[in-house]
């Protein structure tokens, strides 16, 4: 199989911020509480802002870096747990927004935080099929409108925001190497569907998801160095889901990463679920720490319970 590498980055955030003592007004909690226990000083909401548009101005963002035009991609995957709409997909209002032909495949994926890890391993597949070489992989949050203000153990931890990448499948390259696994429990963390009596809000057993992420990272790692035939060494930069700097700070001393090798940005975003990862990525373009070359460990995990892993380069 012919592998993938990231062209471009792009991302968008609401503009409207929320800090720590803004929530404090709200529910029974301290902005000494939030930041000790998960690294979150502020997250941002949408308050005029849909998905869709978060999305749309990330791919524009990436495509642009890419340098390539709408029309050469051959695959739209939207991860996603809190689209605008049922239906239509979130991909296909991208499509209509962006220009992508009607030959592109364009669907959403469900998969909570490790949503984009799994749009990146099934776009990987598909490119491997497609005529067209490139792919634009989304991650996507609303959060702010599945926040209970009554249940202060989650409304605090959630963000909205999107993070775009446009994927190129070149001739020989190395896979991805992705791996991906889902433990099919329902109780951990979930939302009620429109079927339910009761409201569509995130429930979450926090210390249960804790000790799962704990758990699971290390096992992640591992196995996606030995299906890439990695070595740590060999990975320019970690990036891991923004969940809790506890969670992400455990990871990181277990393989003595140093510190130039990992970026954070949980502090200004909270956890943004399948956006998360982009957002990290996105920045990391930016700000000139990743370019042609680099090597980057990708690390997702969360509700199903869900977990992906992958070493993806920069073209
Ligand atoms: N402010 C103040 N006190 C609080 C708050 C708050 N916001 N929330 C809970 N507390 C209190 C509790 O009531 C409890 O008090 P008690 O001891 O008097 O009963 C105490 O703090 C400890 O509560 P815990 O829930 O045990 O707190 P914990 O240390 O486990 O931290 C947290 C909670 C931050 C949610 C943590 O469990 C966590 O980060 N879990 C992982 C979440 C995660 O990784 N999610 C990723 C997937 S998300 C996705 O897929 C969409």
């Amino acid at each position: 199989m012919n592998g993938i590498k990231i062209r471009g980055m792009g991302h968008a955030v609401p503009s409207h911020a929320a800090s720590n003592v803004d929530i404090a007004q709200v529910v029974d909690t301290s902005d000494e509480w939030i930041l000790t226990r998960t690294g979150i000083r502020e997250r941002r909401y949408c308050t005029e802002e849909t998905s869709v548009q978060l999305c749309v101005e990330a791919a524009e963002k990436a495509i642009a870096v890419s340098g390539i035009s709408p029309d050469e991609i051959g695959v739209c995957i939207v991860a996603t747990l809190s689209p605008d709409r049922m239906i239509p997909a979130t991909a296909c209002m991208v499509q209509k927004e962006i220009g992508l032909e009607e030959d592109t495949l364009c669907y959403d994926l469900s998969a909570a935080c490790s949503g984009f890890l799994f749009a990146l391993h099934t776009t990987e597949c598909l490119l491997n099929a497609c005529p067209k070489k490139y792919g634009l992989v989304i991650g996507a949050e609303v959060l702010s409108r599945l926040l209970d203000w009554t249940d202060r153990g989650t409304c605090i931890l959630f963000g909205d925001g999107a993070g775009a990448a446009v994927v190129e499948c070149g001739e020989g390259w190395p896979s991805i190497g992705a791996i991906s696994g889902s433990r099919g429990d329902v109780e951990a963390l979930y939302v009620e569907g429109p079927g339910s009596e009761e409201r569509s809000y995130i429930r979450m057993d926090g210390k249960k998801v804790f000790r799962f992420a704990v758990e699971t990272i290390p096992k992640c790692m591992d196995q996606v160095l030995e299906k890439t035939g990695r070595t740590l060494d060999e990975i320019d930069f970690f990036v891991f889901h923004q969940a809790n700097v506890r969670i992400i700070d455990h990871a990181v001393r277990k393989y003595h990463i140093p510190k130039e090798k990992y970026y954070m940005n949980i502090d200004r975003y909270g956890n943004t679920s399948a956006a998360s990862i982009p957002l990290v990525l996105s920045e990391l373009q930016e700000q000139g720490k990743v370019h042609s070359g680099s090597r980057v460990m990708l690390i997702g995990f969360g509700g199903g319970l869900t977990w992906g892993g992958a070493v993806i380069e920069f073209a």
